[in-house]
């Protein structure tokens, strides 16, 4: 049973009972059905009230129904709230901790809503593309005003509740500390006789002047709505509750919601939502693995990464010790945490005392001896193997049994730095993006000897201080650098075929990405991509690069911390302005190399960058280095900025079509370096059983 039913008094009690958050999903709408049922049938009965057990009233829809026939199967959620609203006997939602969505939409069915402080209201549909589709916008306005309900259906923002008392949303918000079960019941015993039932869909939405508010949020939704079409629907679904008579509104919402549940953009939020979730998942490592206990962290190396990472172990209250080499450069990186703290207290996104506290967590050393008792340490030295050696070497000697040792490195062999100590279980990569302390990603890399409990410890950390943590197997440049490579090649040879930086970018950024390729090697330095392709051309001289890039490191053009890379710069200012002295660079390469320019569209542009990065992503799949699709998805979401309403490269690809895909893989594998093209085994295998990456 996923619903309870108990009869205490005249009241019966019908307690929703769907762990972890009451999500109504089949069963439990089923058996609320048959509670609400069985309390109208029985005379001793003169009220109902509607619980939530343990953590939540209710989440709302069961998101292990999403895409299933079942969240469709009768009785719906619209079938529960018609009975709940039709029923004889007065409903009263009591409602604690969570109460979102479909659980929101339960509650304003209800005859009368009483609440404890604390609890979370939300409408948040529109996180994933879509709208409330059971009532919510239309009853929610009738109790809130039209400027409220808009306000939460449009953001999905949650108001906790007693920031609602005094609306006509709550009849009732108890004062803290109240036992929400008999106050519940007392209020139902107290209104058990009022005829007739107030109905929330009986009450008007009165708001003078409506047409100008709408017109007015219709023109600033959409300014901030991008590429979403979400947004202005809740608009225009909330606008009916008032222009439209109740069940009118109703229909209109359904008609809206199946169209937005259709949309790419809804599809392509609801997989990030599902594929944030599967990554924390590693089939061979239980959720039941033991974790060790991080109550103090270590971090080696306090230049950009050191910095960031620290702070995010300070953010989440754990002390961390940074150690360096030389106290100039520990100063220089305390410095820099400091400066970048108080950027934040400036903006008023920190406070005083929170700044202090967290400074308050970081400490700087320059003897090894004390970091030895931390329970992690994260390495962040150059990217040298030597030096991770000596790094390495250091760490085992020092560090108590038991620490977890980590490395940051983004390109170097994982395996190959566990080999320098004598416990390789307890080595794993934590790759940490730029800046440290922003990025959502956090790479996991999985090494051959790396204990399960390690790699569980790490999963569950990436959770304590709020990065999506994604595993990777060891290879070059793990999930997201390798995949990068195959993108940034071909944004150098459509130079020498005759694009230009800013055309590129141009066409890759109206495709929705944050960055094109040239702004972001110029924020990133394009001497960390010459520094390892002077490395590959040693380790892997079959593989052919543009000479471009290596052409501008020469003259000394890293980019931004250099005030000239792709683009020109001015002092004090971050916009990349063309370069007509390298666009002329360019140029002079092309005739050099006899290769005669054409004009590339945006649509070749976008087609190279966007299916090299999922023609590489197959093959991490292949070669197990990513355990899903969506985990490769995940990398370039929160790493790379690709558009979330694509969905990333992989649910990209899906979309297209893998035979569309593959065959424009195949036209440009017989043109100019075509042995880039090389089509992944798993995508031609796909593409011929008519399946997406992601299934
Ligand atoms: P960085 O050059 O800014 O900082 C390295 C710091 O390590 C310097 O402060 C240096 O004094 C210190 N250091 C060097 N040898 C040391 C030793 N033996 N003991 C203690 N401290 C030592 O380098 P960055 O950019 O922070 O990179 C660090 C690591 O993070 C590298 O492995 C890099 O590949 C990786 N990484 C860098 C990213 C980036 O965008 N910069 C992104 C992700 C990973």
């Amino acid at each position: 049973m996923s619903a309870d039913y108990t009869v205490q008094g005249s009241v019966a009690v019908v307690t929703l009972n769907n762990p972890p958050v009451n999500g109504l999903g089949l069963e439990t709408r089923t058996a609320a059905v048959n509670a609400i049922r069985q309390a109208e049938s029985d005379d001793a009965v003169k009220a109902i009230v509607i619980l939530g057990a343990g953590k939540a009233f209710s989440g709302g829809a069961d998101i292990r129904e999403f895409n299933s026939p079942k969240a469709l199967t009768e009785p719906t959620l619209h079938s529960l709230i018609r009975v709940v609203e039709n029923s004889s006997k007065p409903t009263v939602a009591a409602i604690h901790a969570v109460c979102m969505g479909g659980g929101l939409e339960l509650a304003l069915g209800c005859n009368y809503r009483v609440a404890i402080p604390g609890a979370q209201i939300a409408l948040p549909e529109v996180k994933l593309g879509l709208l409330p589709g059971a009532g919510g916008t239309q009853r929610l306005p009738r109790v809130l005003g039209l400027e409220m309900a808009l306000n939460m259906v449009v953001s999905g923002t949650p108001v906790p509740s007693e920031k609602l008392a005094g609306t006509a949303l709550f009849d009732e918000v108890f004062p803290a500390e109240t036992d929400l079960l008999p106050a519940a019941i007392a209020f139902a015993e107290k209104v058990a006789d009022v005829r007739p039932l107030p109905k929330v869909r009986d009450r008007k939405v009165d708001y003078p002047n409506h047409e100008a508010f709408l017109q007015f949020s219709r023109n600033t939704v959409k300014a901030m709505a991008g590429p979403f079409p979400a947004p202005l629907e809740c608009v225009e679904t909330v606008a009916a509750s008032v222009t439209k008579p109740f069940e009118e509104g109703l229909k209109f919402e359904r008609e809206r919601f199946l169209h937005l549940a259709q949309t790419p953009e809804s599809k392509a939020l609801r997989h990030a939502f599902f594929a944030e979730r599967a990554a924390s998942k590693v089939p061979d490592v239980p959720s039941d693995t033991p974790v060790r206990g991080i109550e103090r962290a270590a971090v080696v190396g306090a230049g950009t990464m050191g910095g960031g990472i620290a702070m995010n172990f300070a953010n989440a209250g754990i002390p961390v010790s940074i150690l360096e080499t030389k106290q100039e450069a520990l100063d220089k990186g305390l410095a820099t945490i400091r400066k970048n703290y108080e950027n934040t207290v400036r903006k008023g996104k920190l406070t005083q005392e929170k700044f202090e506290q967290r400074m308050g967590l970081i400490t700087g050393t320059l003897a090894y001896e004390d970091i030895a008792q931390a329970d992690i340490v994260v390495e962040a030295v150059f990217e040298d193997m030597g030096v991770k050696e000596q790094v390495f070497r250091k760490l085992d000697e020092v560090m108590k049994q038991g620490a977890i040792l980590a490395s940051n490195t983004s390109t170097l062999d994982l395996d190959c730095i566990a080999s320098f100590t004598k416990r390789p279980q307890d080595v794993i990569g934590l790759h940490f993006f730029s800046p440290a302390n922003v990025m959502k990603l956090l790479e996991i890399v999985r090494g051959k000897e790396t204990g399960k409990d390690v790699l569980a410890t790490a999963l569950a950390l990436s959770r304590k201080i709020k990065k999506t943590g994604v595993v990777s197997g060891v290879c070059d440049g793990f999930i997201g650098n390798r995949m990068l490579e195959q993108y940034l090649r071909q944004a150098f040879f459509l130079l020498e075929e005759g694009a230009l930086p800013e055309q590129v970018d141009a066409a890759i950024e109206k495709f929705g990405f944050a960055m094109g390729p040239f702004r972001m090697s110029d924020l990133a330095g394009n001497d960390i991509g010459w520094y390892i392709r002077k490395r590959r051309a040693i380790e892997s001289p079959e593989i052919a690069y543009s000479k471009t890039a290596d052409l501008l490191c020469e003259q000394g053009r890293f980019g931004q911390k250099t005030g000239a890379g792709w683009y020109d710069y001015k002092a004090g200012d971050r916009k990349a302005y063309a370069s007509e002295l390298v666009n002329d660079m360019i140029e002079r390469h092309s005739r050099d190399i006899g290769v005669e320019r054409r004009a590339i569209d945006d649509a070749e542009i976008v087609e190279r960058l966007v299916y090299a990065l999922a023609n590489e992503g197959a093959k991490i799949l292949e070669e197990g280095i990513a355990l899903r699709a969506s985990d490769i998805d995940m990398v370039y979401l929160t790493g790379y900025g690709f558009p979330l309403h694509r969905g990333g490269p992989m649910f990209y690809a899906d979309t297209v079509g893998l035979p569309n895909v593959l065959d424009a893989i195949r036209k440009y594998a017989s043109g100019r370096h075509g042995e880039a093209w090389k089509p992944a085994p798993l995508l031609e295998q796909r593409a011929l059983e008519g399946k997406g990456f992601n299934g």
